[in-house]
């Protein structure tokens, strides 16, 4: 269970980042457990890995444990649309799965790469929706070791935001509409291809470097004060999407913090608009 020296950066979609000082991929509830209590034992700080699709990693590497999902990956589609996901399960496959069982509903999940764990933690979505909408659960390991089946009612989801911080999302469970599959199937194809043709879709990135501010949009802002492009080593503002930082090759976590830093600053300085980072950073 137990890896040490693994690059996080090769388990992250932008391809940034060191090593963890531990970094362990528990298989079982029970195993997420033991890891937990073992970390508190030892007063090691951890954090949870999903798919890595929001995460700037320090390539000084991440002190404390890194927690990876990629083992817990039970999918049960059960009856009345009712399914439960381990937290690792990748968002592509319960699209896939559910929409062959005939379920619909997620929408909010689709064009992106993400676990359900950290879809459930970062309340992922957009314009179609937001994935708190479809759960009726979340199954946690909280930090002082305990197991508890966290309702709806107490995740708290809001605009990227939840009450799950800090815990391990061990499983998750929602509730899906049953659709007609031909239907739903051209639906979510029309998502994609509406993404893709504004998104950089089959380039490096954590996806949106901010949230948007009220009313208004940070891409379009980034836009418009001409800052698409900016590039610092090999960390550059996408030409495509304003709000989408890429890789363009080998970038290094202080190219990527320095463009997020001059987007900040010029954004301050012009318009008097503080950006939110949306991407976490890990060191
Ligand atoms: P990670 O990046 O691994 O982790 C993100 C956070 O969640 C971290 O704090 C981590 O500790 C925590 N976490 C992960 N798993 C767990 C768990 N099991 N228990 C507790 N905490 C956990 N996001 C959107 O919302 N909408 C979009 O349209 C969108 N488009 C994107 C497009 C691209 C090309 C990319 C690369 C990213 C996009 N994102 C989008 C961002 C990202 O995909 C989402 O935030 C996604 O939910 C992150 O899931 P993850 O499994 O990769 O989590
Ligand atoms: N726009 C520009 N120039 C740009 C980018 C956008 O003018 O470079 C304009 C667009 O033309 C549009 C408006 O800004 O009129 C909004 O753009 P878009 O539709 O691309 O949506 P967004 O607000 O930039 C949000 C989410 C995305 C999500 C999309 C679709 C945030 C921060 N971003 O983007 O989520 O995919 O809606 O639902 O909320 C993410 O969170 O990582 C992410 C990618």
């Amino acid at each position: 269970m137990l890896r040490e020296a693994v690059r996080l950066g090769s388990l992250t979609t932008l391809g940034v980042g060191g090593a963890a000082d531990e970094f362990h991929a528990p298989e079982t509830v029970e195993q997420v457990l033991d890891v937990v209590a073992d970390c508190r034992r030892r007063g090691v700080p951890w954090r949870v890995l999903g798919r890595g699709s929001n995460l700037v990693v320090d390539d000084a590497g991440v002190r404390g444990a890194v927690l990876h999902t990629r083992a817990l990956r039970e999918l049960r589609i059960e009856t009345e649309g009712r399914v439960v996901a381990g937290a690792g399960l990748p968002t592509s496959v319960l699209l896939q799965r559910a929409t062959a069982a005939g379920l619909g509903g997620l929408e909010s999940l689709v064009g992106y790469p993400a676990t359900i764990g950290g879809a459930a933690r970062m309340n992922a979505g957009g314009r179609w929706g937001e994935v708190g909408e479809r759960i009726e659960a979340v199954q946690v390991v909280r930090c002082d070791g305990t197991w508890a089946r966290v309702p709806v009612s107490e995740c708290d989801f809001g605009y990227r935001t939840s009450a799950l911080g800090g815990s391990f999302v061990v499983a998750v469970e929602l509730r899906l509409p049953s659709v007609d599959v031909e239907t739903y199937r051209g639906r979510t194809a029309r998502i994609q291809a509406e993404k893709a043709a504004v998104q950089p879709l089959g380039e490096r990135s954590a996806g949106c470097m901010f949230r948007n501010p009220e009313g208004a949009s940070a891409g379009r802002v980034v836009d418009e004060l001409g800052l698409k492009g900016l590039r610092r080593g090999d960390a550059q503002v996408s030409t495509r999407h304003g709000n989408f930082l890429v890789n363009r090759g080998a970038a290094r976590s202080a190219d990527v913090l320095r463009v997020i830093d001059a987007v900040r600053s010029a954004v301050a300085r012009e318009l008097g608009i503080e950006l939110v980072q949306e991407v976490e950073v890990w060191r």
